[in-house]
């Protein structure tokens, strides 16, 4: 018995020094966590780059001096299906008490960048032979020019659904443009600039999703198809200019905005930048959120230009039309047409967007109140930017979705998150529309109408639509490539560097 007691009486002291212990590492780490949080992020910096945008300067405002709006214009994104409501609350608390001791500090370098006026991202661009660019659009080069003279005709780029990964087009564009004497006095976010020297990034103007489009199917007769040899071509073509081996490609941007464009060069040039429409199929030390830029589809369905905020107009609830995949994407897509299937005022049906169709969905989504975006075979689709512009609040269903600027950009102001988890619950999904009411729905429209000029491409590119957005992303980035730029040459003056050639592959975590 007494042996039996002394066992106990060792269990419970061990019971005892093993809480003090875990009290004692919980302290610790908490401690660590206050001490990180008070020397805060370098946020200026984002400061610098804002858009001068009303929206974007109150939704930066949020949790600063003035919260005065913030009472009074209850936030979409505390919805308790984006975060739980105490553990934002108590952040929002933390931030502000944050924000309250560095505001000073902030206004002034804030009012010393307004001084500077914006920032002009510098861009060198290749002339790469027409055969990248224009002449897929089967523009003929005159007179050994690289370019077309965009002052007398602007060769188009085809329709239909190829329009939706058009970012590579409008960008180009936007550079010659920038050239011109008699420049659209709109005020710019990026400018050519001829010697590569003085560039903050190097651009390559192959436009790899018409590629992808027009020729990715093998020609009976060759072994590869045309999309394949051109992109080996591009991959000859960079790696033996001195830009690209100065950086070794560090300081390059490159559109492959089709999911499926570039799929054989990026793996030799996984150090540029890309621009994308998400990271679906990319694996992580490829692409990822740090170093490449997210750009929104073109959408293919009209703008809602004469559209008023009437809630009681728009006869569906909820609309969704789109393709079934047999991937992972699809299974969510068929549970939730089941768990919709007896609402009277929601629209679901499958079938993928066709000619005739973008009319049946222009209609739909522009008499709906919330449009769904599910993921199908990737993160991301169009259908999201044609609810914005139809001034449909979208609802996304889609774990992995990245979005564009959105480290400017708040999103829950406009868009209802759920998870695919909560989404498969039986009656979560149409209870949660539901008790959504008309003046929050209003709010939302609003912001809608406020942001939708961010997901514009046009030509000429006008202030704060999708191409000055793009342009403006990148610079955020510049600082970032500087500093891998000046690691990366520590040691390339004098030593001979081992790293040669082109590594197919790079290690996780190590993009130096
Ligand atoms: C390009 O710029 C660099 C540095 O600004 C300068 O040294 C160089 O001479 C310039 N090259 C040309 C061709 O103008």
């Amino acid at each position: 018995m007494a042996e039996r007691n002394a066992l106990s009486l060792g269990i419970t002291s061990r019971n005892y020094l093993f809480c003090l212990f875990t009290i004692v590492s919980i302290l610790f780490i908490l401690s660590w966590f206050f001490v990180l949080r008070s020397t805060g992020r370098p946020n200026f910096i984002d400061h610098n780059l804002l858009p001068n945008s009303k929206f974007l300067a109150t939704s930066d405002n949020r949790g600063s001096a003035t919260h005065s709006q913030n009472e009074v214009e209850p936030s979409i994104g505390n919805r308790s299906i984006l975060v739980d409501a105490e553990e934002q609350e108590e952040e929002t608390s933390q931030e502000n008490a944050k924000t309250d001791v560095k505001c000073n500090t902030n206004d002034i370098v804030l009012l010393a960048q307004q001084k500077e006026n914006k920032v002009v991202l510098k861009v060198f661009m290749y002339d790469l032979p027409p055969e990248f660019h224009f002449g897929l659009l089967d523009w003929k080069a005159q007179g050994g020019s690289v370019w077309p003279d965009i002052r007398s005709k602007i060769p188009d780029y085809p329709g239909g659904l190829n329009l939706q990964h058009s970012i590579e087009y409008w960008l180009t564009l936007d550079l010659l443009a920038s050239e011109l004497p008699d420049a659209p006095n709109a005020p710019r976010s990026a400018i050519r600039v001829h010697n590569s020297s003085d560039a903050d990034i190097i651009f390559v103007p192959f436009f790899s999703s018409l590629c992808y489009n027009r020729y990715s199917k093998a020609d009976p007769h060759q072994r590869k198809s045309m999309n394949k040899l051109q992109q080996e071509k591009l991959v000859r073509f960079l790696t033996a200019q001195k830009e690209w081996k100065r950086s070794r490609g560090r300081d390059h941007l490159i559109v492959a905005h089709h999911p499926n464009s570039l799929l054989d060069a990026r793996m030799k040039l996984w150090r540029a930048m890309f621009i994308l429409s998400d990271f679906g199929r990319y694996p992580p030390n490829i692409a990822n959120v740090d170093k490449d830029v997210i750009a929104p589809y073109k959408h293919v369905i009209g703008s809602n230009v004469n559209d008023s905020p009437d809630f009681d107009s728009r006869p569906t609830l909820l609309y969704f039309q789109g393709a079934i995949y047999r991937k992972d994407g699809g299974y969510i897509r068929q549970e939730l047409f089941y768990l919709l299937k007896g609402e009277q005022d929601v629209h679901f049906a499958f079938g993928s967007v066709q000619k005739d169709g973008i009319k049946k969905a222009t209609q739909g989504m522009h008499s709906s109140k919330f449009c769904l975006n599910i993921a199908g075979d990737t993160p991301s689709s169009n259908r999201l930017f044609d609810a914005i512009a139809s001034r449909c609040v979208p609802v996304i269903i889609s774990d992995d979705i990245e979005l564009p600027y959105e480290d400017v950009l708040d999103y829950s102001q406009f868009c209802v998150f759920v998870r695919s988890s909560d989404a498969l619950k039986e009656k979560f999904l149409i209870n949660l529309i539901r008790n959504i009411g008309k003046d929050e729905w209003i709010r939302m429209w609003q912001k809608l109408k406020e942001v939708e000029n961010f997901y514009e491409f046009q030509y000429p590119s006008k202030e704060g639509d999708a191409v000055q957005m793009i342009w403006q992303a990148v610079s955020r980035k510049v600082p970032a490539i500087r500093l891998k730029l000046n690691k990366y040459r520590r040691f390339s003056s004098y030593a001979v560097r081992s790293d040669r050639g082109v590594r197919s592959v790079p290690s996780p975590n190590n993009f130096w």
